[in-house]
């Protein structure tokens, strides 16, 4: 669906010549407004992420917030979190959270999202997917016309069994848009295993990818196939940090 309404809230001073993390840390702190005390908060992870993270511990330590339950969504941010004094818990003790914020590295106007860069795209889409309220925080190089064809790659998590084998079926699926389909490598060359014990495969788009929802689904049905990072429809506010100030996007 379109978005229905925009805000422009002028940052002051306006982030004239900051740098790429400067802006990630004013969108995280503009995300932090929305928390408030009482609530249960999906955490997200990457270099945005981190920033709300540790401006929640913040005003959790000056007493501004209280009663505080944080529900990470990577081994890293749960480490971050416990070491700002957040407390912590997950979505079996909490199916339902009030609120998650957490970075993307594409983000659509309609506010759809590709996410998984950091390899945490299965437990953020359970974590997000189950908060009433997800804001997103992104510096303004994140805002694309089309997900997935543009710059970055769309990344798939697999079961390790037979990678080859999935990899091959997602490539095949993907031809039509130019599909190059790259198992994700971490340390020493070896496969990166998300927290879950999976492979992540980076699905390398020519072209966009036209109806997201059809993509998603034909993807989802690969035997082998754990989760994409395709977020769609599920972001309810994206605030953008840019040399114009703050824009706050809401579904
Ligand atoms: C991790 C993610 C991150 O939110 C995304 O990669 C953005 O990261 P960063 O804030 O470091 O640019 O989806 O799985």
């Amino acid at each position: 669906s379109e978005i229905s309404a925009m805000d422009v809230a002028a940052a002051s001073p306006p982030p004239m010549m900051l740098t790429q993390d400067e802006l990630k840390r004013i969108a995280a702190y503009k995300a932090v407004e929305f928390v408030e005390s009482g609530m249960v908060l999906g955490l997200g992870t990457g270099s945005t992420a981190k920033h709300a993270v540790d401006r929640i511990g913040e005003l959790l330590r000056q007493g501004k917030l209280e009663n505080i339950v944080g529900i990470p969504t990577s081994k890293k941010t749960q480490e971050q979190a416990l070491s700002v004094g957040i407390p912590l818990s997950d979505l079996d003790a909490h199916p339902v959270i009030d609120l998650s914020i957490d970075g993307a590295d594409e983000v659509d106007p309609y506010l759809n999202l590709v996410k998984g860069r950091g390899g945490s795209l299965l437990r953020e889409k359970m974590i997000e997917g189950a908060s009433k309220k997800f804001v997103v925080i992104v510096d303004e190089s994140k805002m694309v016309k089309h997900i997935g064809g543009s710059k970055l790659a769309l990344p798939v998590e697999i079961v390790p069994f037979c990678w080859r084998f999935t990899a091959e079926k997602l490539r095949e699926l993907m031809e039509g848009y130019g599909c190059e389909a790259n198992l994700r490598l971490g340390e020493r060359g070896k496969p990166f295993v998300t927290d879950n014990g999976n492979y992540i495969v980076d699905m390398h788009l020519e072209k966009d990818m036209g109806d997201l929802r059809a993509v998603s689904d034909a993807i989802l049905r690969i035997a082998g196939v754990v989760e994409h990072g395709m977020f769609l429809d599920m972001a309810s506010t994206v605030i953008v940090a840019g040399e114009f100030g703050v824009k706050i996007k809401n579904k």
